[in-house]
């Protein structure tokens, strides 16, 4: 399946870019990346138009890049700027330039028709510039795996009880339902475990004695990034939804990159309202995410690898697969969108009176 491309994706954090070129891959378009001379990031198809060498392998000279083989040279908008041995530039002469923004030390790349490139349309959420919220980037993990059993696995609660006992689940939270609901381009899937002893990450986190709320709610923005709010409160207090702010609440942030169809980036982070300032706590908090996602990691390379065997049937879905069908869905469907040429509104039928 194709991928789709009029969306934002996350090539790194802006701590990971500097001066010298970097060469990524996103849905399998090749670029290499730079932080210019005046600081704006620069990215562009990393392939030279000459004989293909990946301009990455050539070499930077002030804000261009010299082709490794002969020499033709790029400017930070893919424009040749010469080609050794002759005066004339060829019109074919140039390499794509991809848009990028940095908010938050996050680096977006806009991979698909540059003119439908919006800023504005970029995940953001109020807690990244709200005081009272604790902001922590935490790491990228690889995965041999399709981007959409990964981003699948970020609105699918019901696999904590099973993947994560240490951490984020525990068996008390096996046989609860999850509901499922949607909203512009999200899809959300939660669940609340009333009254049951708090799990790994809370015990250490919360501060809690006896038992607790506990709730999980998987927001997916298509095509790839997921909010996973989650937390706990006392049982005592009863917590309604919407007080889950008086609760230990955590919104753990995962950016799905598809790199290829068999290789995916997760570039994970969180924000928190407790603990603020506190950086011994991020870095134990990390520690438990780690040991979270190397769980999901061996499961989803474990079904890659099984995907690319002969199937003998169809593989059967159940009561929790609700969010997951939701979003292959979604996605089945932008991609259809974008491969059907938009000729804008429809013209107003003409009412014709026949006799
Ligand atoms: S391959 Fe780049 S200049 Fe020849
Ligand atoms: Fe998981």
């Amino acid at each position: 399946m194709p991928f789709v491309r009029n969306a934002w994706y996350v090539a790194g954090w802006s701590h990971d870019f500097g001066a010298e070129m970097r060469a990524l891959t996103i849905v399998n378009e090749t670029m290499v990346m730079f932080r210019a001379s005046d600081g704006a990031l620069v990215a562009l198809e990393d392939r030279c138009p000459h004989r293909q060498l990946p301009l990455s392998r050539g070499k930077r000279i002030g804000d261009t890049i010299q082709c490794g083989y002969h020499g033709m040279t790029f400017d930070r908008t893919g424009a040749c700027v010469r080609v050794p041995g002759q005066d004339n530039l060829p019109a074919s002469a140039y390499v794509d330039a991809f848009p990028v923004e940095e908010r938050h030390g996050i680096v977006w790349v806009w991979m698909g028709d540059p003119d439908r490139a919006d800023p504005a349309t970029i995940f953001d959420m109020p807690e990244f510039s709200d005081p009272a919220w604790h902001v922590h980037h935490g790491d990228a993990l690889h995965l041999k795996a399709n981007y959409l059993n990964v981003a699948e696995n970020l609105v699918d609660p019901a696999h904590v009880s099973f993947v994560h006992p240490t951490t984020l689940g525990s068996s008390a939270s096996e046989n609860v339902p999850v509901h499922v609901s949607t909203r512009g381009k999200a899809i959300t899937a939660w669940r609340w475990i009333r009254d049951a002893p708090p799990v790994g990450f809370f015990q250490k986190f919360g501060g809690f004695s006896g038992n607790v709320d506990r709730w999980h709610y998987y927001h997916l923005h298509l095509p790839s990034t997921a909010v996973i709010d989650f937390g706990s409160a006392d049982a005592a207090l009863n917590l309604p939804e919407e007080d889950r702010q008086k609760g230990v609440r955590i919104f753990a942030l995962h950016f799905v990159t598809p790199v290829t169809e068999d290789y995916t980036i997760d570039h994970w982070m969180h924000i928190r309202n407790a603990a603020v300032g506190d950086d011994a706590a991020s870095a134990q908090m990390d520690a438990m995410f780690r040991i979270a996602f190397a769980e999901d990691k061996e499961i989803l390379e474990a079904i890659h690898i099984e995907e690319q065997r002969p199937q003998k049937r169809k593989p059967i879905r159940i009561a929790i697969d609700k969010g997951p069908n939701v979003y292959r869905k979604r996605i089945r469907d932008l991609i259809e969108t974008e491969a059907t040429e938009d000729l804008g509104d429809p013209v107003r039928p003409t009412f014709v009176q026949h006799d």
